[in-house]
């Protein structure tokens, strides 16, 4: 009996032997090089799915779809077209959400809690860019040349969209990319992460039923350093569009040089969660906690510096770790799961690394600090909700994105000190405070650097509020208006009137 009989789930009839190929101009085909990957369950290490791996030759011919559509038909597509269309999308997508969520829980091992959680966010994103197809526009703007000259501004789509995503939360992710470019009439080749390439495909499939037209969306499974290089390096690329680690954003960054295309990039992070003692401590603790081990750590701005005022430290460290110790961590398929496994093999390397490395420089597990076994988890790959005490700024467990449901708990004297603490650290995307302390909020949301600053709560967000990151978390912002001018160009006309 496999896992999903046991837990008596909808059956998925994607998953049963149906080919999982490459989207190519409105065609599903194998990859130039017969070549495929597999990829895996990490609650439980097993084969779900075998797919074909995209390469540059395979990169190629979607580049080459991509601009054909976008300098063909699409190009004369209206607004309210590309609204219509999304609003399909979002339909069909509503239609199929479990199937999707469970694909996602399948692939990359976010607890079903979670993943069907995320129906408002998905949907919202959709028809927040759907909203957004027919509200884009340029201005009229009065110059001061002598004599009757008229000046106004186009928004033009940039063009063929390279778009890079991981595997903390696919059918997000995917939309993320997906949205604005349709919005905006650009067209996309997608390079899911070999992770976790099941729920854009599946995807793919509903973007077909719902008319996006041949080569718009275009979605090529392969390895990062063969597909998706040949993206981030392509000519004919106008935009590359980043979500993932600094390292490989700083190769993306190179690679663009060629044809200097556009870049954005979202990235990793080292968020201070500050905590002062004038705080509601009993929302505080769960907030604190969940910041970290929502996703098992694997959320670029997850709260991981836990900076808390030492009155209150230890009462609150405490009430953490005792937090962490009692969410129920296992197979995401089971609906009581609340924290589910690492992504794979390699993630639980990097994250077990870091719990001896945090050990070794004299930091306390409280909770967790070892991988979990047992009770059928052996073949997966569990890390319970650790929170390490007595952290000092200067420990890699402090410094070092660990992506893992790891807290680094450190205490703190006076405001002045937390915000420059805070703020020591190369990364900038969230932040979080703690306070009934109006004017404490207020000074904090200015002085930290970060992209994101969440107060009295933590990794809130919406399809209209921007998200990004400042300094190595990246640039660029992904939702609300700004992100729509990422995929946008802006053209000045001069009409001399006399
Ligand atoms: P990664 O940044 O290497 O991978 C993300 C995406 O980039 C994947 O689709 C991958 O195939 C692609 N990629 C990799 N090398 C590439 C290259 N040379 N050119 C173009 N595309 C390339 O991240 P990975 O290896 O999955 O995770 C490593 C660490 O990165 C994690 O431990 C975490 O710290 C961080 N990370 C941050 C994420 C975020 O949301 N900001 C998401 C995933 C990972
Ligand atoms: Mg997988």
């Amino acid at each position: 009996m496999t896992v999903i009989e046991k837990l008596k789930l909808p059956h998925i009839p994607f998953l049963d032997g149906r080919p999982k190929r490459l989207l190519i101009d409105g065609q599903w085909v194998e990859a130039a090089s017969g070549r495929t990957f597999d990829t895996f369950n990490p609650a439980t290490g097993e084969r779900l799915a075998t797919v074909a791996e995209g390469d540059k030759e395979d990169i190629d011919r979607a580049v080459a779809a991509a601009r054909r559509a976008f300098e063909g038909p699409w190009s004369r597509v209206k607004p309210a077209e590309r609204q219509r269309l999304l609003l399909r999308i979002a339909d069909l997508v509503e239609r199929h959400f479990e199937e999707l969520a469970t694909l996602d829980t399948l692939d990359m091992g976010a607890p079903l809690s979670r993943t069907t959680n995320n129906r408002q966010r998905a949907l919202g994103m959709l028809r927040y860019y759907a909203g957004m197809a027919t509200a884009l526009h340029g201005e009229t703007i009065d110059n001061s040349l002598p004599g009757e000259i008229f000046s106004y501004t186009l928004k033009e789509p940039v063009g063929v969209v390279g778009a890079i995503i991981p595997w903390n939360g696919p059918l997000t992710a995917t939309i993320w990319k997906i949205g604005p470019a349709i919005a905006t009439g650009c067209t996309v080749v997608l390079k899911p992460a070999e992770e976790a390439p099941l729920t854009a495909l599946r995807l793919g499939e509903l973007l077909l039923e719902a008319g996006v037209p041949d080569g718009v969306v275009n979605i090529v499974p392969g390895y990062g350093e063969t597909a998706g290089a040949a993206l981030a390096g392509h000519w004919d690329v106008d935009k590359v569009a980043f979500t993932g680690s600094h390292l490989t954003g700083q190769k993306i960054i190179q690679a663009s040089a060629g044809n200097l295309k556009r870049v954005s990039l979202e990235l990793g992070g080292k968020s201070p969660d500050i905590v002062f003692a004038d705080a509601d401590l009993a929302a505080a603790v769960p907030g604190a906690a969940m910041a970290v081990f929502a996703n098992s750590g694997q959320i670029c701005s997850a709260g991981t510096r836990l900076f808390v005022e030492r009155r209150v430290y230890d009462e609150f460290v405490g009430g953490v770790a005792e937090f962490g110790r009692s969410l129920k961590v296992g197979n995401g398929l089971d609906p009581a799961t609340q924290v589910g496994p690492l992504v794979s093999r390699e993630q639980l390397d990097r994250v077990t690394g870091y719990l001896d490395i945090g050990q070794k420089e004299g930091a306390r597990a409280l909770a967790g600090g070892s991988r979990l076994t047992g009770e059928g988890l052996d073949q997966g790959y569990f890390v319970p909700p650790t929170v390490f005490a007595d952290v000092k700024d200067e420990m890699r467990i402090a410094r070092e994105e660990i992506f893992g449901p790891v807290i680094s708990a450190i205490p703190f004297d006076d405001i002045e000190e937390v915000v420059r603490r805070g703020n020591a650290t190369s990364f900038g995307l969230g932040s979080g405070v703690w306070t009934r302390d109006v004017s404490k909020a207020h000074r904090l949301a200015r002085a930290i650097r970060a992209g994101s600053v969440w107060v009295n709560c933590y990794q809130a967000m919406d399809p209209a509020v921007p998200f990004g990151g400042y300094k190595m978390s990246g640039y660029g912002r992904e939702s609300g208006k700004q992100h729509l001018d990422e995929y946008l160009n802006v053209k000045a006309v001069w009409i001399k009137t006399a």
